[in-house]
């Protein structure tokens, strides 16, 4: 659909819940600069696509556009062929039909599984995808799904939030790394943050990685209160807990206060390590976090351990009771029901519903 609009109405698609446009033409043939509008429009909704057009390409309105943000500057004499290419240019590397629920994993506390939780989970949905899986390690600086993947990432999502204006497809596309399974990984940064990044702003980089693949996984930062609070397009969000009694308590907490911020999202708990002997059971577990437990996770310390120090995700390798957990649990987050003769012995109590 074609809308014709003045200029001064840009405002108007600046607020953050305005639908946007596929393609804004702004045309700038009469116009002596770029309307300032553009650069916290680009800002609030990286993704929308911009083109200018301009009596010429004038290197001063062409630099206005590029630090605005713009995607692409035309110029008269108007060519249909000019107009057509920039079009598909932007709307090609949209691939409308992908978009795919997000899955955010959460620690009840330090050192629970939660990074090998998520690695393994993302690693079984790229084989049930037919648009790939992306991995977000959220962890601004330090985070460690890169050493769990074997992956060797020269750019991070610090550089997708220092870059926004610039954010489309194909820019996050160069960020990502392959990884063994598959798999693709927006990784943390191996360096420190010098300027602090507009964290509210990582709402942005998960939508446009879900208009992209068939699932994107996030390993969330639990100490980071912005990073939770940016989860606004996560259909499930799993917090990763054991059996230890601060750790229960504090699973039981954080789920209640995510299912109050995220009422549409799917809360759930799953128990890592599980330990059969322990003095808090299963039920105990469940009556705290107010939720049946669908998924325990067995130990195998000596199995996690060689994966983690061999880069290769434990999904990756059949027949042991680990890999069938975190296989079923990709497998009821992304709706695919597990056959009988997969399922892990312990503990399975059916399938989760109620994706949005
Ligand atoms: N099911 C399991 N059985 C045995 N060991 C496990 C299991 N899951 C994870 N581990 C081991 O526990 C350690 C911590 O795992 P991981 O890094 O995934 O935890 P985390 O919750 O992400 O930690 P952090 O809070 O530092 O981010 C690793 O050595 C990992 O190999
Ligand atoms: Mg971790």
């Amino acid at each position: 659909m074609t809308t014709v609009t003045w200029v001064n109405d840009l405002s108007t698609l600046v607020d953050a819940k305005a639908a946007q446009p596929d393609v804004l033409l702004v045309d700038l043939r009469h116009a002596p600069a770029v309307p300032p509008q553009l650069a916290s429009l680009k800002r609030q909704h990286p993704t929308t696509n911009v083109i200018l057009l301009a009596s010429t390409l004038e290197p001063a309105l062409m630099l206005e556009g590029m630090r605005a943000g713009v995607n692409e500057c035309i110029a008269e004499p108007l060519r249909q062929a000019d107009i057509d290419a920039a079009l598909t240019g932007l709307l090609g590397q949209h691939r409308p039909g992908v978009a795919g629920p997000v899955f955010a994993f959460v620690g009840a506390k330090g050192g629970v599984g939660t990074t090998t939780t998520a690695v393994n989970v993302a690693t079984t949905l790229t084989k049930l995808s037919p648009a790939g899986a992306l991995l977000i390690d959220l962890h601004l600086a330090y985070g460690d799904a890169a050493v769990f993947l074997g992956a060797d990432a020269r750019f991070s999502v610090l550089d997708a939030l220092e870059n926004l204006h610039r954010l489309d497809p194909q820019f996050l596309k160069s960020l990502v790394c392959r990884t063994v399974s598959g798999l693709d990984l927006l990784a943390s940064a191996d360096r420190p943050t010098t300027r602090v990044p507009d964290v509210r702003r990582l709402g942005s980089v998960i939508q446009l990685a879900a208009s992209q693949y068939s699932y994107t996984v996030l390993d969330v930062p639990r100490s980071d209160l912005t990073v939770l609070d940016s989860l606004d397009h996560v259909a499930n969000i799993v917090v990763v807990a054991n059996q230890e009694l601060a750790t229960v308590r504090n699973a039981g907490r954080m789920a209640a206060a995510l299912r109050v911020r995220y009422p549409k999202t799917n809360v759930m708990t799953v128990i890592n390590r599980t330990d059969g002997r322990s003095e808090i059971n299963h039920q105990d577990v469940e009556k705290v976090v107010g939720s049946t437990i669908a998924h325990q996770v067995p130990s195998d310390y000596r199995r996690a351990l060689l994966a983690m120090h061999k880069g290769r995700p434990l999904a990756l390798d059949n027949h042991n009771q680990l890999s069938a957990s975190f296989t079923a649990l990709a497998r009821d987050l992304a709706g695919v029901e597990t056959k009988k003769s997969e399922r892990a012995t312990s503990g399975f109590k059916g399938l989760l519903s109620g994706r949005r």
